[in-house]
């Protein structure tokens, strides 16, 4: 298995190495929302809030008959969504997280960051919340059915499919967000708060990437079948509850016809493949993509 190759190259001394790396790193470069935004800026009249081409119905007949100003309005909609999305699942990453950070020895910088991962998550959270409450925008979330499956979820995760997860959702929005970081042509609030997002991610990236690597050392099959399983379940669930139905309602749209559009649309396929394009190499490079739940993420469209 490549993922054994691979964490062979990881020894354990390597973890606090990272880590001590990551502490350093959080010191020199961590933001707090609260003091580091102007909140109170005036919202670009001119500005988008995602470029045109990653909003869901671009390029159907029903982005056609949408005027400028809704095709502009279903964007904040959309940006909206994934927000809300993103801010839920960083609440269920520190539940999570707390626990991991429960059994390791709180001397170590491997525990230490885990819990600065945790402070980066409730500033992220109230930023995406206040973020929310600027724009106008509900805060749309999962729907019920995944809410109400969450505590199972989060009874039953650990290991492997925890860090394969918590790298799904980050890194699927972190390129969404990473590609507006630069972008003129988006309200510089959004522009602000991704750029903070995607600065500290990246360290939660690396801590996940490499903890996964060490994790599947220990994974046998048929163990690995359902890591890889409670992983595609994830991504797929994930993909599909980003944006919420009721943002076409606010452009007039009924929502299950502008969901369906949205399922059927080229480019939107598209830009789901690509926000999952990056996790999608690494996950199956260290082999937690692969075997029968392969089709779980090749039905879902994140696969080729
Ligand atoms: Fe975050
Ligand atoms: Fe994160």
């Amino acid at each position: 298995m490549k993922g054994a190759i691979m964490a062979r190259a990881l020894r354990p001394k390597d973890r606090e190495t990272t880590a001590a790396r990551l502490l350093d790193s959080s010191v020199r470069n961590s933001y707090d929302p609260l003091l580091d935004i102007d909140w109170d800026a005036p919202i670009a009249a001119d500005k988008g809030f995602l470029p045109p081409e990653k909003v869901s119905l671009y390029g159907t007949e029903l982005w056609d008959r949408l005027t400028p100003e809704q095709r502009v309005e279903l964007a904040k909609h959309e940006i909206g969504s994934v927000a809300s999305v993103g801010l839920w699942t960083e609440i269920v990453l520190m539940q999570l997280l707390a626990r991991y950070a429960e059994g390791l020895d709180p001397r170590s910088p491997h525990a230490q960051y885990a819990l600065t991962e945790i402070g980066d998550e409730t500033r992220h959270s109230i930023m995406f919340g206040k973020a929310l409450t600027r724009f106008g925008v509900p805060a749309y979330g999962p729907p019920r059915l995944v809410r109400r499956l969450s505590p199972l979820f989060k009874a039953v995760v650990g290991g492997a499919a925890m860090f394969a997860s918590v790298l799904v959702v980050e890194e699927m929005t972190d390129r969404l967000q990473r590609s507006t970081v630069d972008d003129e042509s988006i309200q510089p609030l959004i522009r602000m708060v991704n750029r903070i997002h995607v600065i500290e991610e990246a360290r939660h990236v690396r801590y996940a990437r490499e903890e996964l690597v060490r994790e599947l050392l220990t994974v046998r099959r048929p163990m690995l079948e359902l890591h890889r399983t409670v992983t595609a379940v994830v991504a797929v669930s994930v993909a599909n509850i980003l944006i919420h139905p009721r943002v076409y309602a606010a452009v007039g749209i009924d929502p299950r016809q502008g969901r369906a559009a949205a399922l059927a649309n080229p480019h939107h396929r598209a830009t789901r493949r690509w926000m999952a394009e990056k996790i999608v190499d690494f996950l199956t490079e260290v082999g937690m993509i692969g075997g029968p739940s392969k089709l779980l993420w090749r039905r879902a469209g994140l696969i080729g």
